[in-house]
């Protein structure tokens, strides 16, 4: 897989529930990779049917969105902004992101939080949103800084990689 910068090719969409394989087999890559993520390979077994099921329920919720990275019809990365179903947090929401190895630090990244902002700030609900990043993905806290993301607390050696590794949980906001 190929992508120059500011190719043209690459589109941004709202996900549907055809896309739940690409997102699945992209999902579980990435936590192959057992870096990034809380989940650890044997603690992620979810089926299509289950994918399915999840993403149904964030898409008919119009508080949340998964949106999707495409380059000539091949997902190449997404996102998902989740809100929880508690009245005195439903103007707040949480995005989780993750974009095929080949192709990261090209910018898509990028592309997908533009349209999670553009949506959020249309969002008549949503008024912060957050997300949750490891302080050693050094590409992923550089990416949500230039984004506009402030840091707004951290939980001090909260993930445990390996026996004597530790990653603080980097807590980041944006007001839209
Ligand atoms: C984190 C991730 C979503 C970012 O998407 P991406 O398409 O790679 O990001 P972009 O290319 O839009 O931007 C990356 C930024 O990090 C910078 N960067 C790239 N590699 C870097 C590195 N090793 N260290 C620090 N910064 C780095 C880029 O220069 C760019 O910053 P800039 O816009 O100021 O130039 C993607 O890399 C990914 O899927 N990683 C694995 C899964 C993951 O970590 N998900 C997020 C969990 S919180």
């Amino acid at each position: 897989m190929s992508v120059a910068d500011n190719d043209v090719n690459i589109h941004i969409r709202t996900g549907q529930l055809d896309d739940a394989q690409a997102i699945l087999d992209i999902q579980r890559y990435v936590i192959m990779e057992n870096k990034f993520l809380i989940s650890v390979p044997d603690e992620f077994d979810r089926t299509l049917e289950q994918q399915k099921k999840w993403m149904r329920n964030v898409l008919e919720n119009k508080r949340e969105t998964i949106m999707i990275a495409e380059k000539d019809d091949e997902v190449i990365g997404w996102l998902v902004f989740e809100s929880p179903n508690r009245k005195r947090l439903s103007h707040t929401g949480s995005f989780e992101m993750m974009i095929h190895k080949d192709v990261r630090g090209k910018g898509i990244g990028k592309m997908l939080i533009m349209e999670l902002l553009n949506w959020a700030e249309k969002n008549p609900f949503i008024e912060k949103v957050s997300l949750g990043v490891f302080s050693t993905n050094k590409r992923a806290i550089s990416l949500y800084k230039r984004m506009g993301f402030i840091e707004e607390g951290r939980k001090y050696n909260e993930i445990k990689l390996s026996e004597h590794e530790y990653a603080d949980d980097i807590l980041m906001y944006k007001y839209v």
